[in-house]
């Protein structure tokens, strides 16, 4: 069992594997902020002022006193923590807009997750207000960043391995970069009861899914292959993949949502949080890697 730490550091760091964690780690390292990093893995870099502690969540919340809880994991996580931890007086937490988009899909697993997250969600407002904790709650759209996220790195891989990229929809898309919800997570962690409450947050350029693409092929140096198919068409190929135990964990939903719109209104975390996110920049660098 990971032994139980008290007084600093007091920012507790949950998800601090992930990009937006790790850009996180970074900037309170220049800070000068003392912070106590979960994840279950071995560390793989040291930061001044940052201690990695080596912990299963599902096991039970990290054994810390801490004063500031930051969670850039599982709201879920974040929930059992703050439960858990009588110490913590402000939370900050990244939850996704998905349950804005997803609360009526026709997929019943993903209905019954966005149910699930809002749960976490509501009881996480209920027990920082219980306690008396402010809480901040980013609900953002797509995430990427460092290279090795699910969406932009994903895609990334997907285009330069294939001959053409069939896409299906022109849905937009609002990328948000992992260092522009650090930096905000951060400066939030300053300022007053004005940034207590929930806030969504696009990134600084809506653009539609093949101009997404167009994007990061050109990142990494290289022209965009797209080709246009009826969605159904790509369920085809797409069942024909499960059949032979390819792209698992694509489901045919998401084929469908290339032609849905997945942007929010992030006016109010501009004015009032002073959220001025970055144009879809991927690093081209970053993807090769
Ligand atoms: N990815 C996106 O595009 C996106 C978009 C909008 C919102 N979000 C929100 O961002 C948050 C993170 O999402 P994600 O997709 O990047 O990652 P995720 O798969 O939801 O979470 C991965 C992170 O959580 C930590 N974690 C998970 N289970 C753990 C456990 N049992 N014990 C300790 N740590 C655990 C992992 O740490 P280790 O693996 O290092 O242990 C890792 O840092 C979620 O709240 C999600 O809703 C994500």
């Amino acid at each position: 069992m990971a032994p139980s730490l008290t007084g600093d550091p007091a920012v507790l760091v949950l998800g601090a594997s992930t990009a937006s964690g790790r850009e996180f780690l970074s900037q309170a390292a220049e800070s000068g902020l003392q912070a106590l990093a979960v994840s279950r893995r071995q560390p793989t870099r040291s930061l001044p002022g940052i201690t990695w502690l080596q912990h299963d969540l599902s096991e039970g919340p990290a054994p810390v006193m801490a004063g500031v809880l930051v969670s850039f994991g599982p709201v879920g996580l974040a929930l059992r923590q703050m439960t858990a931890s009588h110490s913590i007086g402000r939370v900050v937490a990244i939850s996704s807009a998905s349950t804005v988009f997803k609360a009526d899909s026709p997929d019943a697993l993903e209905r019954s997750a966005m149910v699930r997250i809002a749960a976490e969600e509501s009881r996480l407002a209920a027990q920082c207000a219980a306690r008396g904790a402010g809480l901040t709650l980013f609900k953002t759209t797509m995430i990427y960043g460092g290279g090795s996220d699910a969406n932009v790195a994903r895609l990334a891989d997907l285009s330069a391995r294939l001959p053409f990229v069939p896409v299906a929809g022109r849905g937009l898309r609002q990328p948000v970069h992992a260092h522009d919800l650090a930096e905000l997570a951060l400066r939030v962690l300053a300022m007053d009861e004005r940034s207590f409450g929930t806030w969504l947050l696009g990134g600084g350029e809506t653009l539609d899914y093949p101009a997404l693409l167009r994007r990061v092929a050109s990142a990494q140096g290289r022209a965009a292959r797209i080709i246009r198919l009826p969605c159904a068409v790509l369920k085809l190929a797409l069942a024909l993949a499960h059949a032979s135990g390819r792209l698992g964990d694509v489901r045919p939903v998401m084929l469908e949502r290339q032609a849905v719109d997945l942007v929010v209104d992030d006016q109010p975390a501009r004015a009032r949080l002073g959220w001025n996110p970055r144009p879809f920049r991927p690093d081209g660098a970053a993807l090769r890697s």
